[in-house]
């Protein structure tokens, strides 16, 4: 199965999506390839910190560019899980991993900034949807403000908002700011290995709403 965690705003939490359920899916007895797409390569850095602490589970890693939907087929006939971090921008690896993923997972932010970014990965969409009708996309609220006091207005203004888009499913899952997320980056580790019972809790709930039943 191929997972593009990606969508066309920076900093919406791709990376650090992608190495949390990476980890998840390995330690669930998963074989997991992660494709770094992204020339920034954080995902490769993560690994590189990872394998510096003899963090394991250890994940395996390739660096692709430009067009990687051959490269994402070969992979997909040898790995249970081929998970794939693009860059936030309107992406070659975006577009073209698409037209041979199962999904895409859209982190996104509740603000106008991020949610306005939708329309432009909808249209780019449609037509990759043409080559590839199995496509769905699944839009994950991240980084949802925990204060009780705005969490569910937060999240009501967010549902509201994807009912706009159609083709899009929004994931019940939903990942809360939490300093746990970027203490997690420089060690090499997922949340799953950091002690917070709640980012814990809300990794587990994002991997099995996406993968249960799918092996
Ligand atoms: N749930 C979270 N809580 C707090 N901080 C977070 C959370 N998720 C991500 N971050 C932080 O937000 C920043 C952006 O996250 P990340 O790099 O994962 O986003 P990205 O979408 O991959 O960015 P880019 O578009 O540059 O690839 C990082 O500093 C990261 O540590
Ligand atoms: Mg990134």
């Amino acid at each position: 199965m191929i997972s593009i965690i990606g969508c066309n705003k920076g900093g919406a939490g791709k990376t650090t999506t992608a190495t949390n359920i990476a980890v998840a899916l390995v330690k669930r007895g998963n074989d997991v390839v992660v494709v770094d797409a992204d020339a920034q390569r954080s995902f490769a850095k993560w690994v590189g910190d990872r394998e510096e602490q003899n963090q394991e589970p250890g994940i395996t890693l390739m660096e692709k560019q430009d067009n990687i939907s051959q490269s994402l087929k070969a992979l997909d006939d040898k790995y249970d899980h081929v998970i794939v971090d693009v860059a936030g921008k309107n992406s070659r690896e975006l577009i073209t991993g698409a037209t041979v993923a199962d999904i895409i997972i859209a982190p996104h932010q509740s603000s106008q900034l991020d949610l306005d970014t939708l329309s432009e990965l909808e249209e780019q969409l449609k037509v990759v949807r043409d080559l590839n009708p199995k496509l769905e996309i699944l839009v994950y609220h991240a980084m949802a403000s925990s204060n009780p006091k705005v969490r569910e207005n937060e999240r009501d203004e967010f549902i509201e908002y994807i009912r706009e888009f159609p083709d899009f499913k929004l994931l019940t899952a939903t990942g809360h700011y939490r300093k746990v997320y970027k203490d997690a980056i420089p060690l090499g580790r997922s949340v799953l290995e950091m002690g917070n019972k709640q980012a814990i809790e809300e990794i587990n709930d994002l991997v099995s709403e996406v993968y249960d039943g799918v092996k």
